[in-house]
């Protein structure tokens, strides 16, 4: 069974082909970021207009890849939320539209749902349960996954997503957007630092607050007389350990908490070296089995939407053309 994925929640529009499920035929995706880069953040109608301009293109070029025409399509896998209002809508009415012209199932994906399951591109079967850790730009979770469909969140953010405290520290130390693989790069080869950061505990909670940490950043850099790469490398560097040490804890703790010895990590922020090799480490004295998604992966694309609807399908599920862009999950 031939699953096409579509991806337009944000700043990428993406489009995959899927078989049975599991094997990734291809993965198609363009990126907006550099029209972005200048105003600092994503702006939602250029966003828009890009995936109105690409998503026909880039969905060609994943059949192309997949050696595949639009016939072979079975089923049309498309996200519907959340994200920005009119990026989603570009790719559910052309979801929509391929469905009815080529006669072919239709099924609406939760971008966020589908980050879950990222980290299993690199296996042919999906294992419940697990927990699954989301860090991305515009989310940070914890949830334990029983099934496609029986999803329980049992961690997330208060305020600020991991991502987006990273594109805010990026933005104060005056290094580009998107700020995480800046900080990433910039941290890279230290060990240590004079500068101590911390996150909020929360005591027990699974959940996580990113926006003390920023403006704790804030204050510190106001203080600065000179900002030089030096001492900017190390204000990257105390950040993300502190930001990564409590999303290792919190995953490693939801883990004991449930009795799960899955672990999988998907997201933009799951690129993160700093993090990967963390939570590689922590994962293995705790004896828990990792997945981390492969950072293809872990940044938005369709083949983590074409292979969470195949399933959603499988089980019975189905959206008629009634299905609308959602904002929120
Ligand atoms: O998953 P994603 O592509 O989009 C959302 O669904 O939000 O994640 C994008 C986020 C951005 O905030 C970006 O700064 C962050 O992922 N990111 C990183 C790294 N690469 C991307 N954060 C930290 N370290 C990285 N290497
Ligand atoms: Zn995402």
């Amino acid at each position: 069974m031939i699953t096409l994925g579509i991806e337009t929640s944000c700043d990428e529009t993406a489009a995959a082909v899927i078989k049975n499920g599991s094997t990734i035929l291809s993965s198609s995706v363009s990126s907006s970021i550099h029209l972005h880069r200048k105003f600092g953040g994503i702006v939602p109608e250029i966003a828009c207009r890009y995936h109105l301009e690409y998503i026909v293109p880039v969905t060609k070029t994943a059949l192309q890849k997949a050696n595949i025409t639009f016939k072979d399509i079975d089923l049309i896998a498309i996200t519907y939320a959340p994200g920005l209002v009119g990026s989603l809508l570009v790719g559910v009415s052309f979801g929509k539209a391929l469905s009815f012209a080529l006669q072919k199932p239709l099924i609406g994906v939760n971008h966020t749902t589908a980050h879950l399951f990222a980290a299993f591109s690199k296996k042919k079967k999906i294992h419940f349960p697990f927990i699954g850790l989301v860090v991305s730009g515009g989310h940070t979770s914890i949830a334990c996954v029983h099934d496609f469909d029986n999803i329980k969140i049992i961690g997330k953010t208060r305020d600020d997503a991991s991502g987006e405290a990273f594109d805010k520290v990026a933005k104060i130390l005056g290094l580009k957007y998107p700020g995480g693989p800046e900080i990433d790069k910039l941290a890279k080869p230290l060990d240590k630092s004079s500068y101590k950061f911390s996150c909020a505990p929360l005591n027990n909670s699974l959940d996580f607050s990113f926006s003390g940490i920023k403006t704790e950043v804030l204050y510190t850099c106001q203080k600065l007389k000179t900002k030089n790469r030096k001492t900017k490398a190390e204000i990257a560097y105390a950040f993300q350990k502190a930001v990564v040490d409590t999303i290792v804890s919190k995953s490693i703790r939801a883990c004991k908490k449930e009795n799960i010895s899955l672990l999988t990590i998907g997201g933009g922020v799951a690129c993160n070296s700093y993090l990967r090799n963390q939570i590689t480490a922590e994962a293995k004295k705790e004896k828990i089995e990792l997945l981390i998604a492969d950072t293809a992966y872990c940044l938005d694309n369709a083949a983590m939407i074409g292979t969470l609807g195949y399933h959603l399908y499988k089980k019975g599920f189905r959206s008629d053309y009634s299905l609308n862009a959602s904002a929120n999950a």
